[in-house]
């Protein structure tokens, strides 16, 4: 019995040790692969979810000019014991094209009368916080209406408040600006009218003073820095789908998103409307967000602009319109004037303006998008004659082409053959797709054409559901197939050159699609467990690639492990980055050939979690975040122990 015991523990001493043997990596630290572009991880803004207004661009007036296809929505008038007292929306026509719309109040004769407005999903403000009320108005002759503004709390309590006497008889701006006495993510804001009369508004504004740079009508703090503190090396903007319009005439047009916000021209959001089950009726694009202010925003986190034009051709999706190919000057005109206006002297007339609107330095662009998820022979037609007209002027200018909607159907094969043999600079390639696809992709780009355009992965995440039904979230399931994934981007780094997770931002109580990388409320924000892992990625970027293998092959799946390695010239470091996508530790030990120093410290933080499902939340914003610890390098070879579904960074010291 007692020898029977001793062969069972034997034997289950040598599974044990075979099963905990590590597995075997080894580095090449001194083989230089190929370079990292600095543009290597970007970020995709779209306006979608409420990412620009009520998100990002931080008024807090929803329909601010009354131009929303219902002039008064967002807004209530208020008659408290009120005698009399009228409004009305007048619309100047062609006086004032851009901005048609406003407001005439006669004030009531007794009582109290006024205007509400409820902002996006109620207006976020802060404690002891300073916010500027702003207003076109004009008065007419003789009269005396006084404005009392009104911050109120979501039990109707004043909250702030800040008084505009009697102004003139021509259209002005008027500001006032007032501290909110508390905290509240649903507050409104009031117009109290007073004093014998009539006015005419406009452009009513609120805006915290507290923006992005303390810009005055600027960005929302919080939101920029989760932006910038991903250090990303280009903003792809506007979009999307937003550059095509559900039609042509509700396309993307830059020019109409510069110059004086008040003479920006709203158009609908297309996303107002395009799921039904999330239906968004208030969903407009107020352009207080514009390509001037894209561009400074890129400057800001140090990224690259990256531009996305409309080609003539609006959502194939929707409508499909297509503008003549006779008919494409204005819109080759549109690009090559954008190039202008980023780039040009002050002396250009787009120059000029950018100059005007505060940067006379060029915004250095070097790339920009023809059209945004086109398909089929229609897209090459106006592709070409994009191209030719843009290479002409610019020779410099790198295109990002679409390659459709899906990165291995018919629409792709067509486009992507077509473009490869028309030598295109960059194809732009779009997957939402299982996270089981993910990882079986991780060697997607191993057998890519080394000499054909650039890849761009211009829209990609993991989706375990459909996407506008609020089912498919942001779970640490979805965020480590998408680590996994990158890894076989970043090995690929000779061919794949940019890549963005999408979207962007969205609002909990106002996206249309889910998961989304930065989810937000009136007043905070978080980065899911996917944010994290591109922050991961971007922050460690490295500035080329080194071979890292195990049984002689590169790793991608191999005992459910993906990895890269990268040196930073810098720093000076070596970078490895690891996934284990199994619910089981691994002990790996990597050789660290062509180290000059045999031993030395090491950094690892990793991303974890044992459930699967895991999300952040405003609740709970860093359930799935990074943690670090020390490891060593002893004798060229480091040890670590790689937790269950985990996703790991190790920099170490060279
Ligand atoms: O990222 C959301 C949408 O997905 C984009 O607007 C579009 O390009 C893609 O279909």
């Amino acid at each position: 019995m007692k020898q029977l015991t001793l062969v069972a523990l034997l034997l289950a001493s040598a599974f044990f040790s075979v099963a905990q043997s590590p597995e075997h990596i080894i580095v090449k630290t001194d083989q230089h692969m190929a370079d990292i572009k600095p543009t290597m991880w970007g970020i995709f803004f779209e306006d979608i979810n409420l990412a620009a207004d009520g998100g990002i661009y931080a008024e807090l007036v929803k329909n601010r000019s009354f131009e929303f296809t219902s002039p008064m929505m967002g807004w209530k008038e208020q008659r408290k014991g009120v005698t009399g007292g009228s409004l009305w929306v007048l619309n100047r026509g062609a006086a004032n094209q851009n901005n048609p719309r406003y407001v005439r109040v006669q004030n009531a004769l007794s009582g109290n009368y006024g205007i509400t407005n409820e902002g996006f999903r109620g207006m976020g403000v802060m404690k002891d916080k300073q916010y500027d009320f702003s207003v076109w108005a004009r008065w007419a002759k003789g009269s005396e209406v006084k404005l009392r503004i009104e911050l109120v709390n979501v039990k109707g309590e004043v909250i702030g408040t800040a008084k505009l006497v009697t102004g003139s008889g021509d259209w002005k701006k008027y500001a006032v600006s007032f501290t909110s006495s508390a905290t509240d993510p649903k507050a409104q804001l009031s117009i109290w009218f007073e004093g014998k009369g009539s006015v005419d508004l406009d452009m009513i504004s609120l805006f915290p003073k507290d923006t992005w740079k303390n810009r005055t009508g600027g960005m929302r703090a919080d939101l920029v820095q989760l932006l910038a503190d991903l250090k990303p090396g280009f903003l792809r903007f506007p979009g999307g789908c937003i550059v095509e319009g559900r039609d042509l005439a509700n396309r993307y047009q830059w020019k109409k998103t510069v110059g004086k916000v008040e003479d920006r021209e709203l158009i609908i959001n297309r996303w107002n409307t395009e799921f039904a089950n999330r239906s968004t009726p208030d969903y407009f694009q107020s352009f207080g967000l514009g390509f001037y202010e894209y561009f400074l925003l890129s400057e800001d986190i140090g990224a690259s602009p990256l531009p996305i034009l409309n080609c003539g051709m609006a959502c194939q999706y929707n409508t499909s319109e297509l503008v003549p190919t006779d008919q494409l000057d204005p819109y080759v005109q549109d690009a090559l004037d954008l190039i202008e206006f980023a780039n040009g002297s002050v002396q250009t007339k787009w120059g000029k303006l950018r100059a005007a609107m505060g940067h006379p330095a060029p915004f250095n662009l070097k790339m920009m998008g023809v059209g945004n998820e086109q398909w089929g022979p229609q897209y090459i037609e106006r592709y070409t004659y994009f191209a030719k007209t843009i290479k002409q002027k610019y020779p410099s200018v790198q295109l990002v082409s679409s390659v459709g909607p899906g990165a291995e159907d018919d629409r792709f094969r067509f486009l992507n053959d077509t473009l490869r043999k028309m030598h295109a600079d960059i194809l732009d390639e779009h997957y939402y797709k299982s996270p089981e696809w993910f990882l079986q992709n991780a060697k997607r780009y191993d057998d890519y054409d080394r000499k054909g355009p650039k890849i761009f992965a211009g829209e990609y995440a993991a989706h375990s559901v459909g996407i506008p039904n609020g089912k498919t979230k942001n779970n640490w399931r979805s965020a480590l197939a998408e680590a996994a994934f990158m890894t076989g981007l970043e090995r690929n780094a000779d061919v794949v050159t940019m890549a963005s997770y999408a979207p962007l931002l969205a609002h909990v109580d106002g996206w249309q699609w889910s998961p989304d990388l930065i989810w937000f409320d009136n007043l905070q924000s978080y980065g899911s467990p996917n944010y994290y892992v591109q922050k991961l990625f971007s922050n460690n970027r490295g500035s080329y690639t080194v071979p890292i293998e195990m049984n002689g092959k590169m790793i991608a799946g191999q005992d459910s492990l993906y990895a890269s390695a990268s040196m930073d010239k810098n720093s000076n470091e070596l970078i490895i980055k690891i996934a284990n996508t199994i619910g089981k530790e691994q002990t790996v030990s990597f050789d660290l050939e062509g180290l000059k120093k045999a031993d030395s410290k090491a950094v690892l933080t990793y991303l974890q979690s044992n459930d699967m499902n895991e999300v952040n939340s405003l609740e709970k914003p860093l359930a799935v975040a990074p943690l670090t610890k020390e490891v060593e390098v002893k004798n060229k070879v480091l040890r670590a122990t790689l937790l269950p579904n985990s996703f790991s960074v190790i920099r170490i010291k060279l």
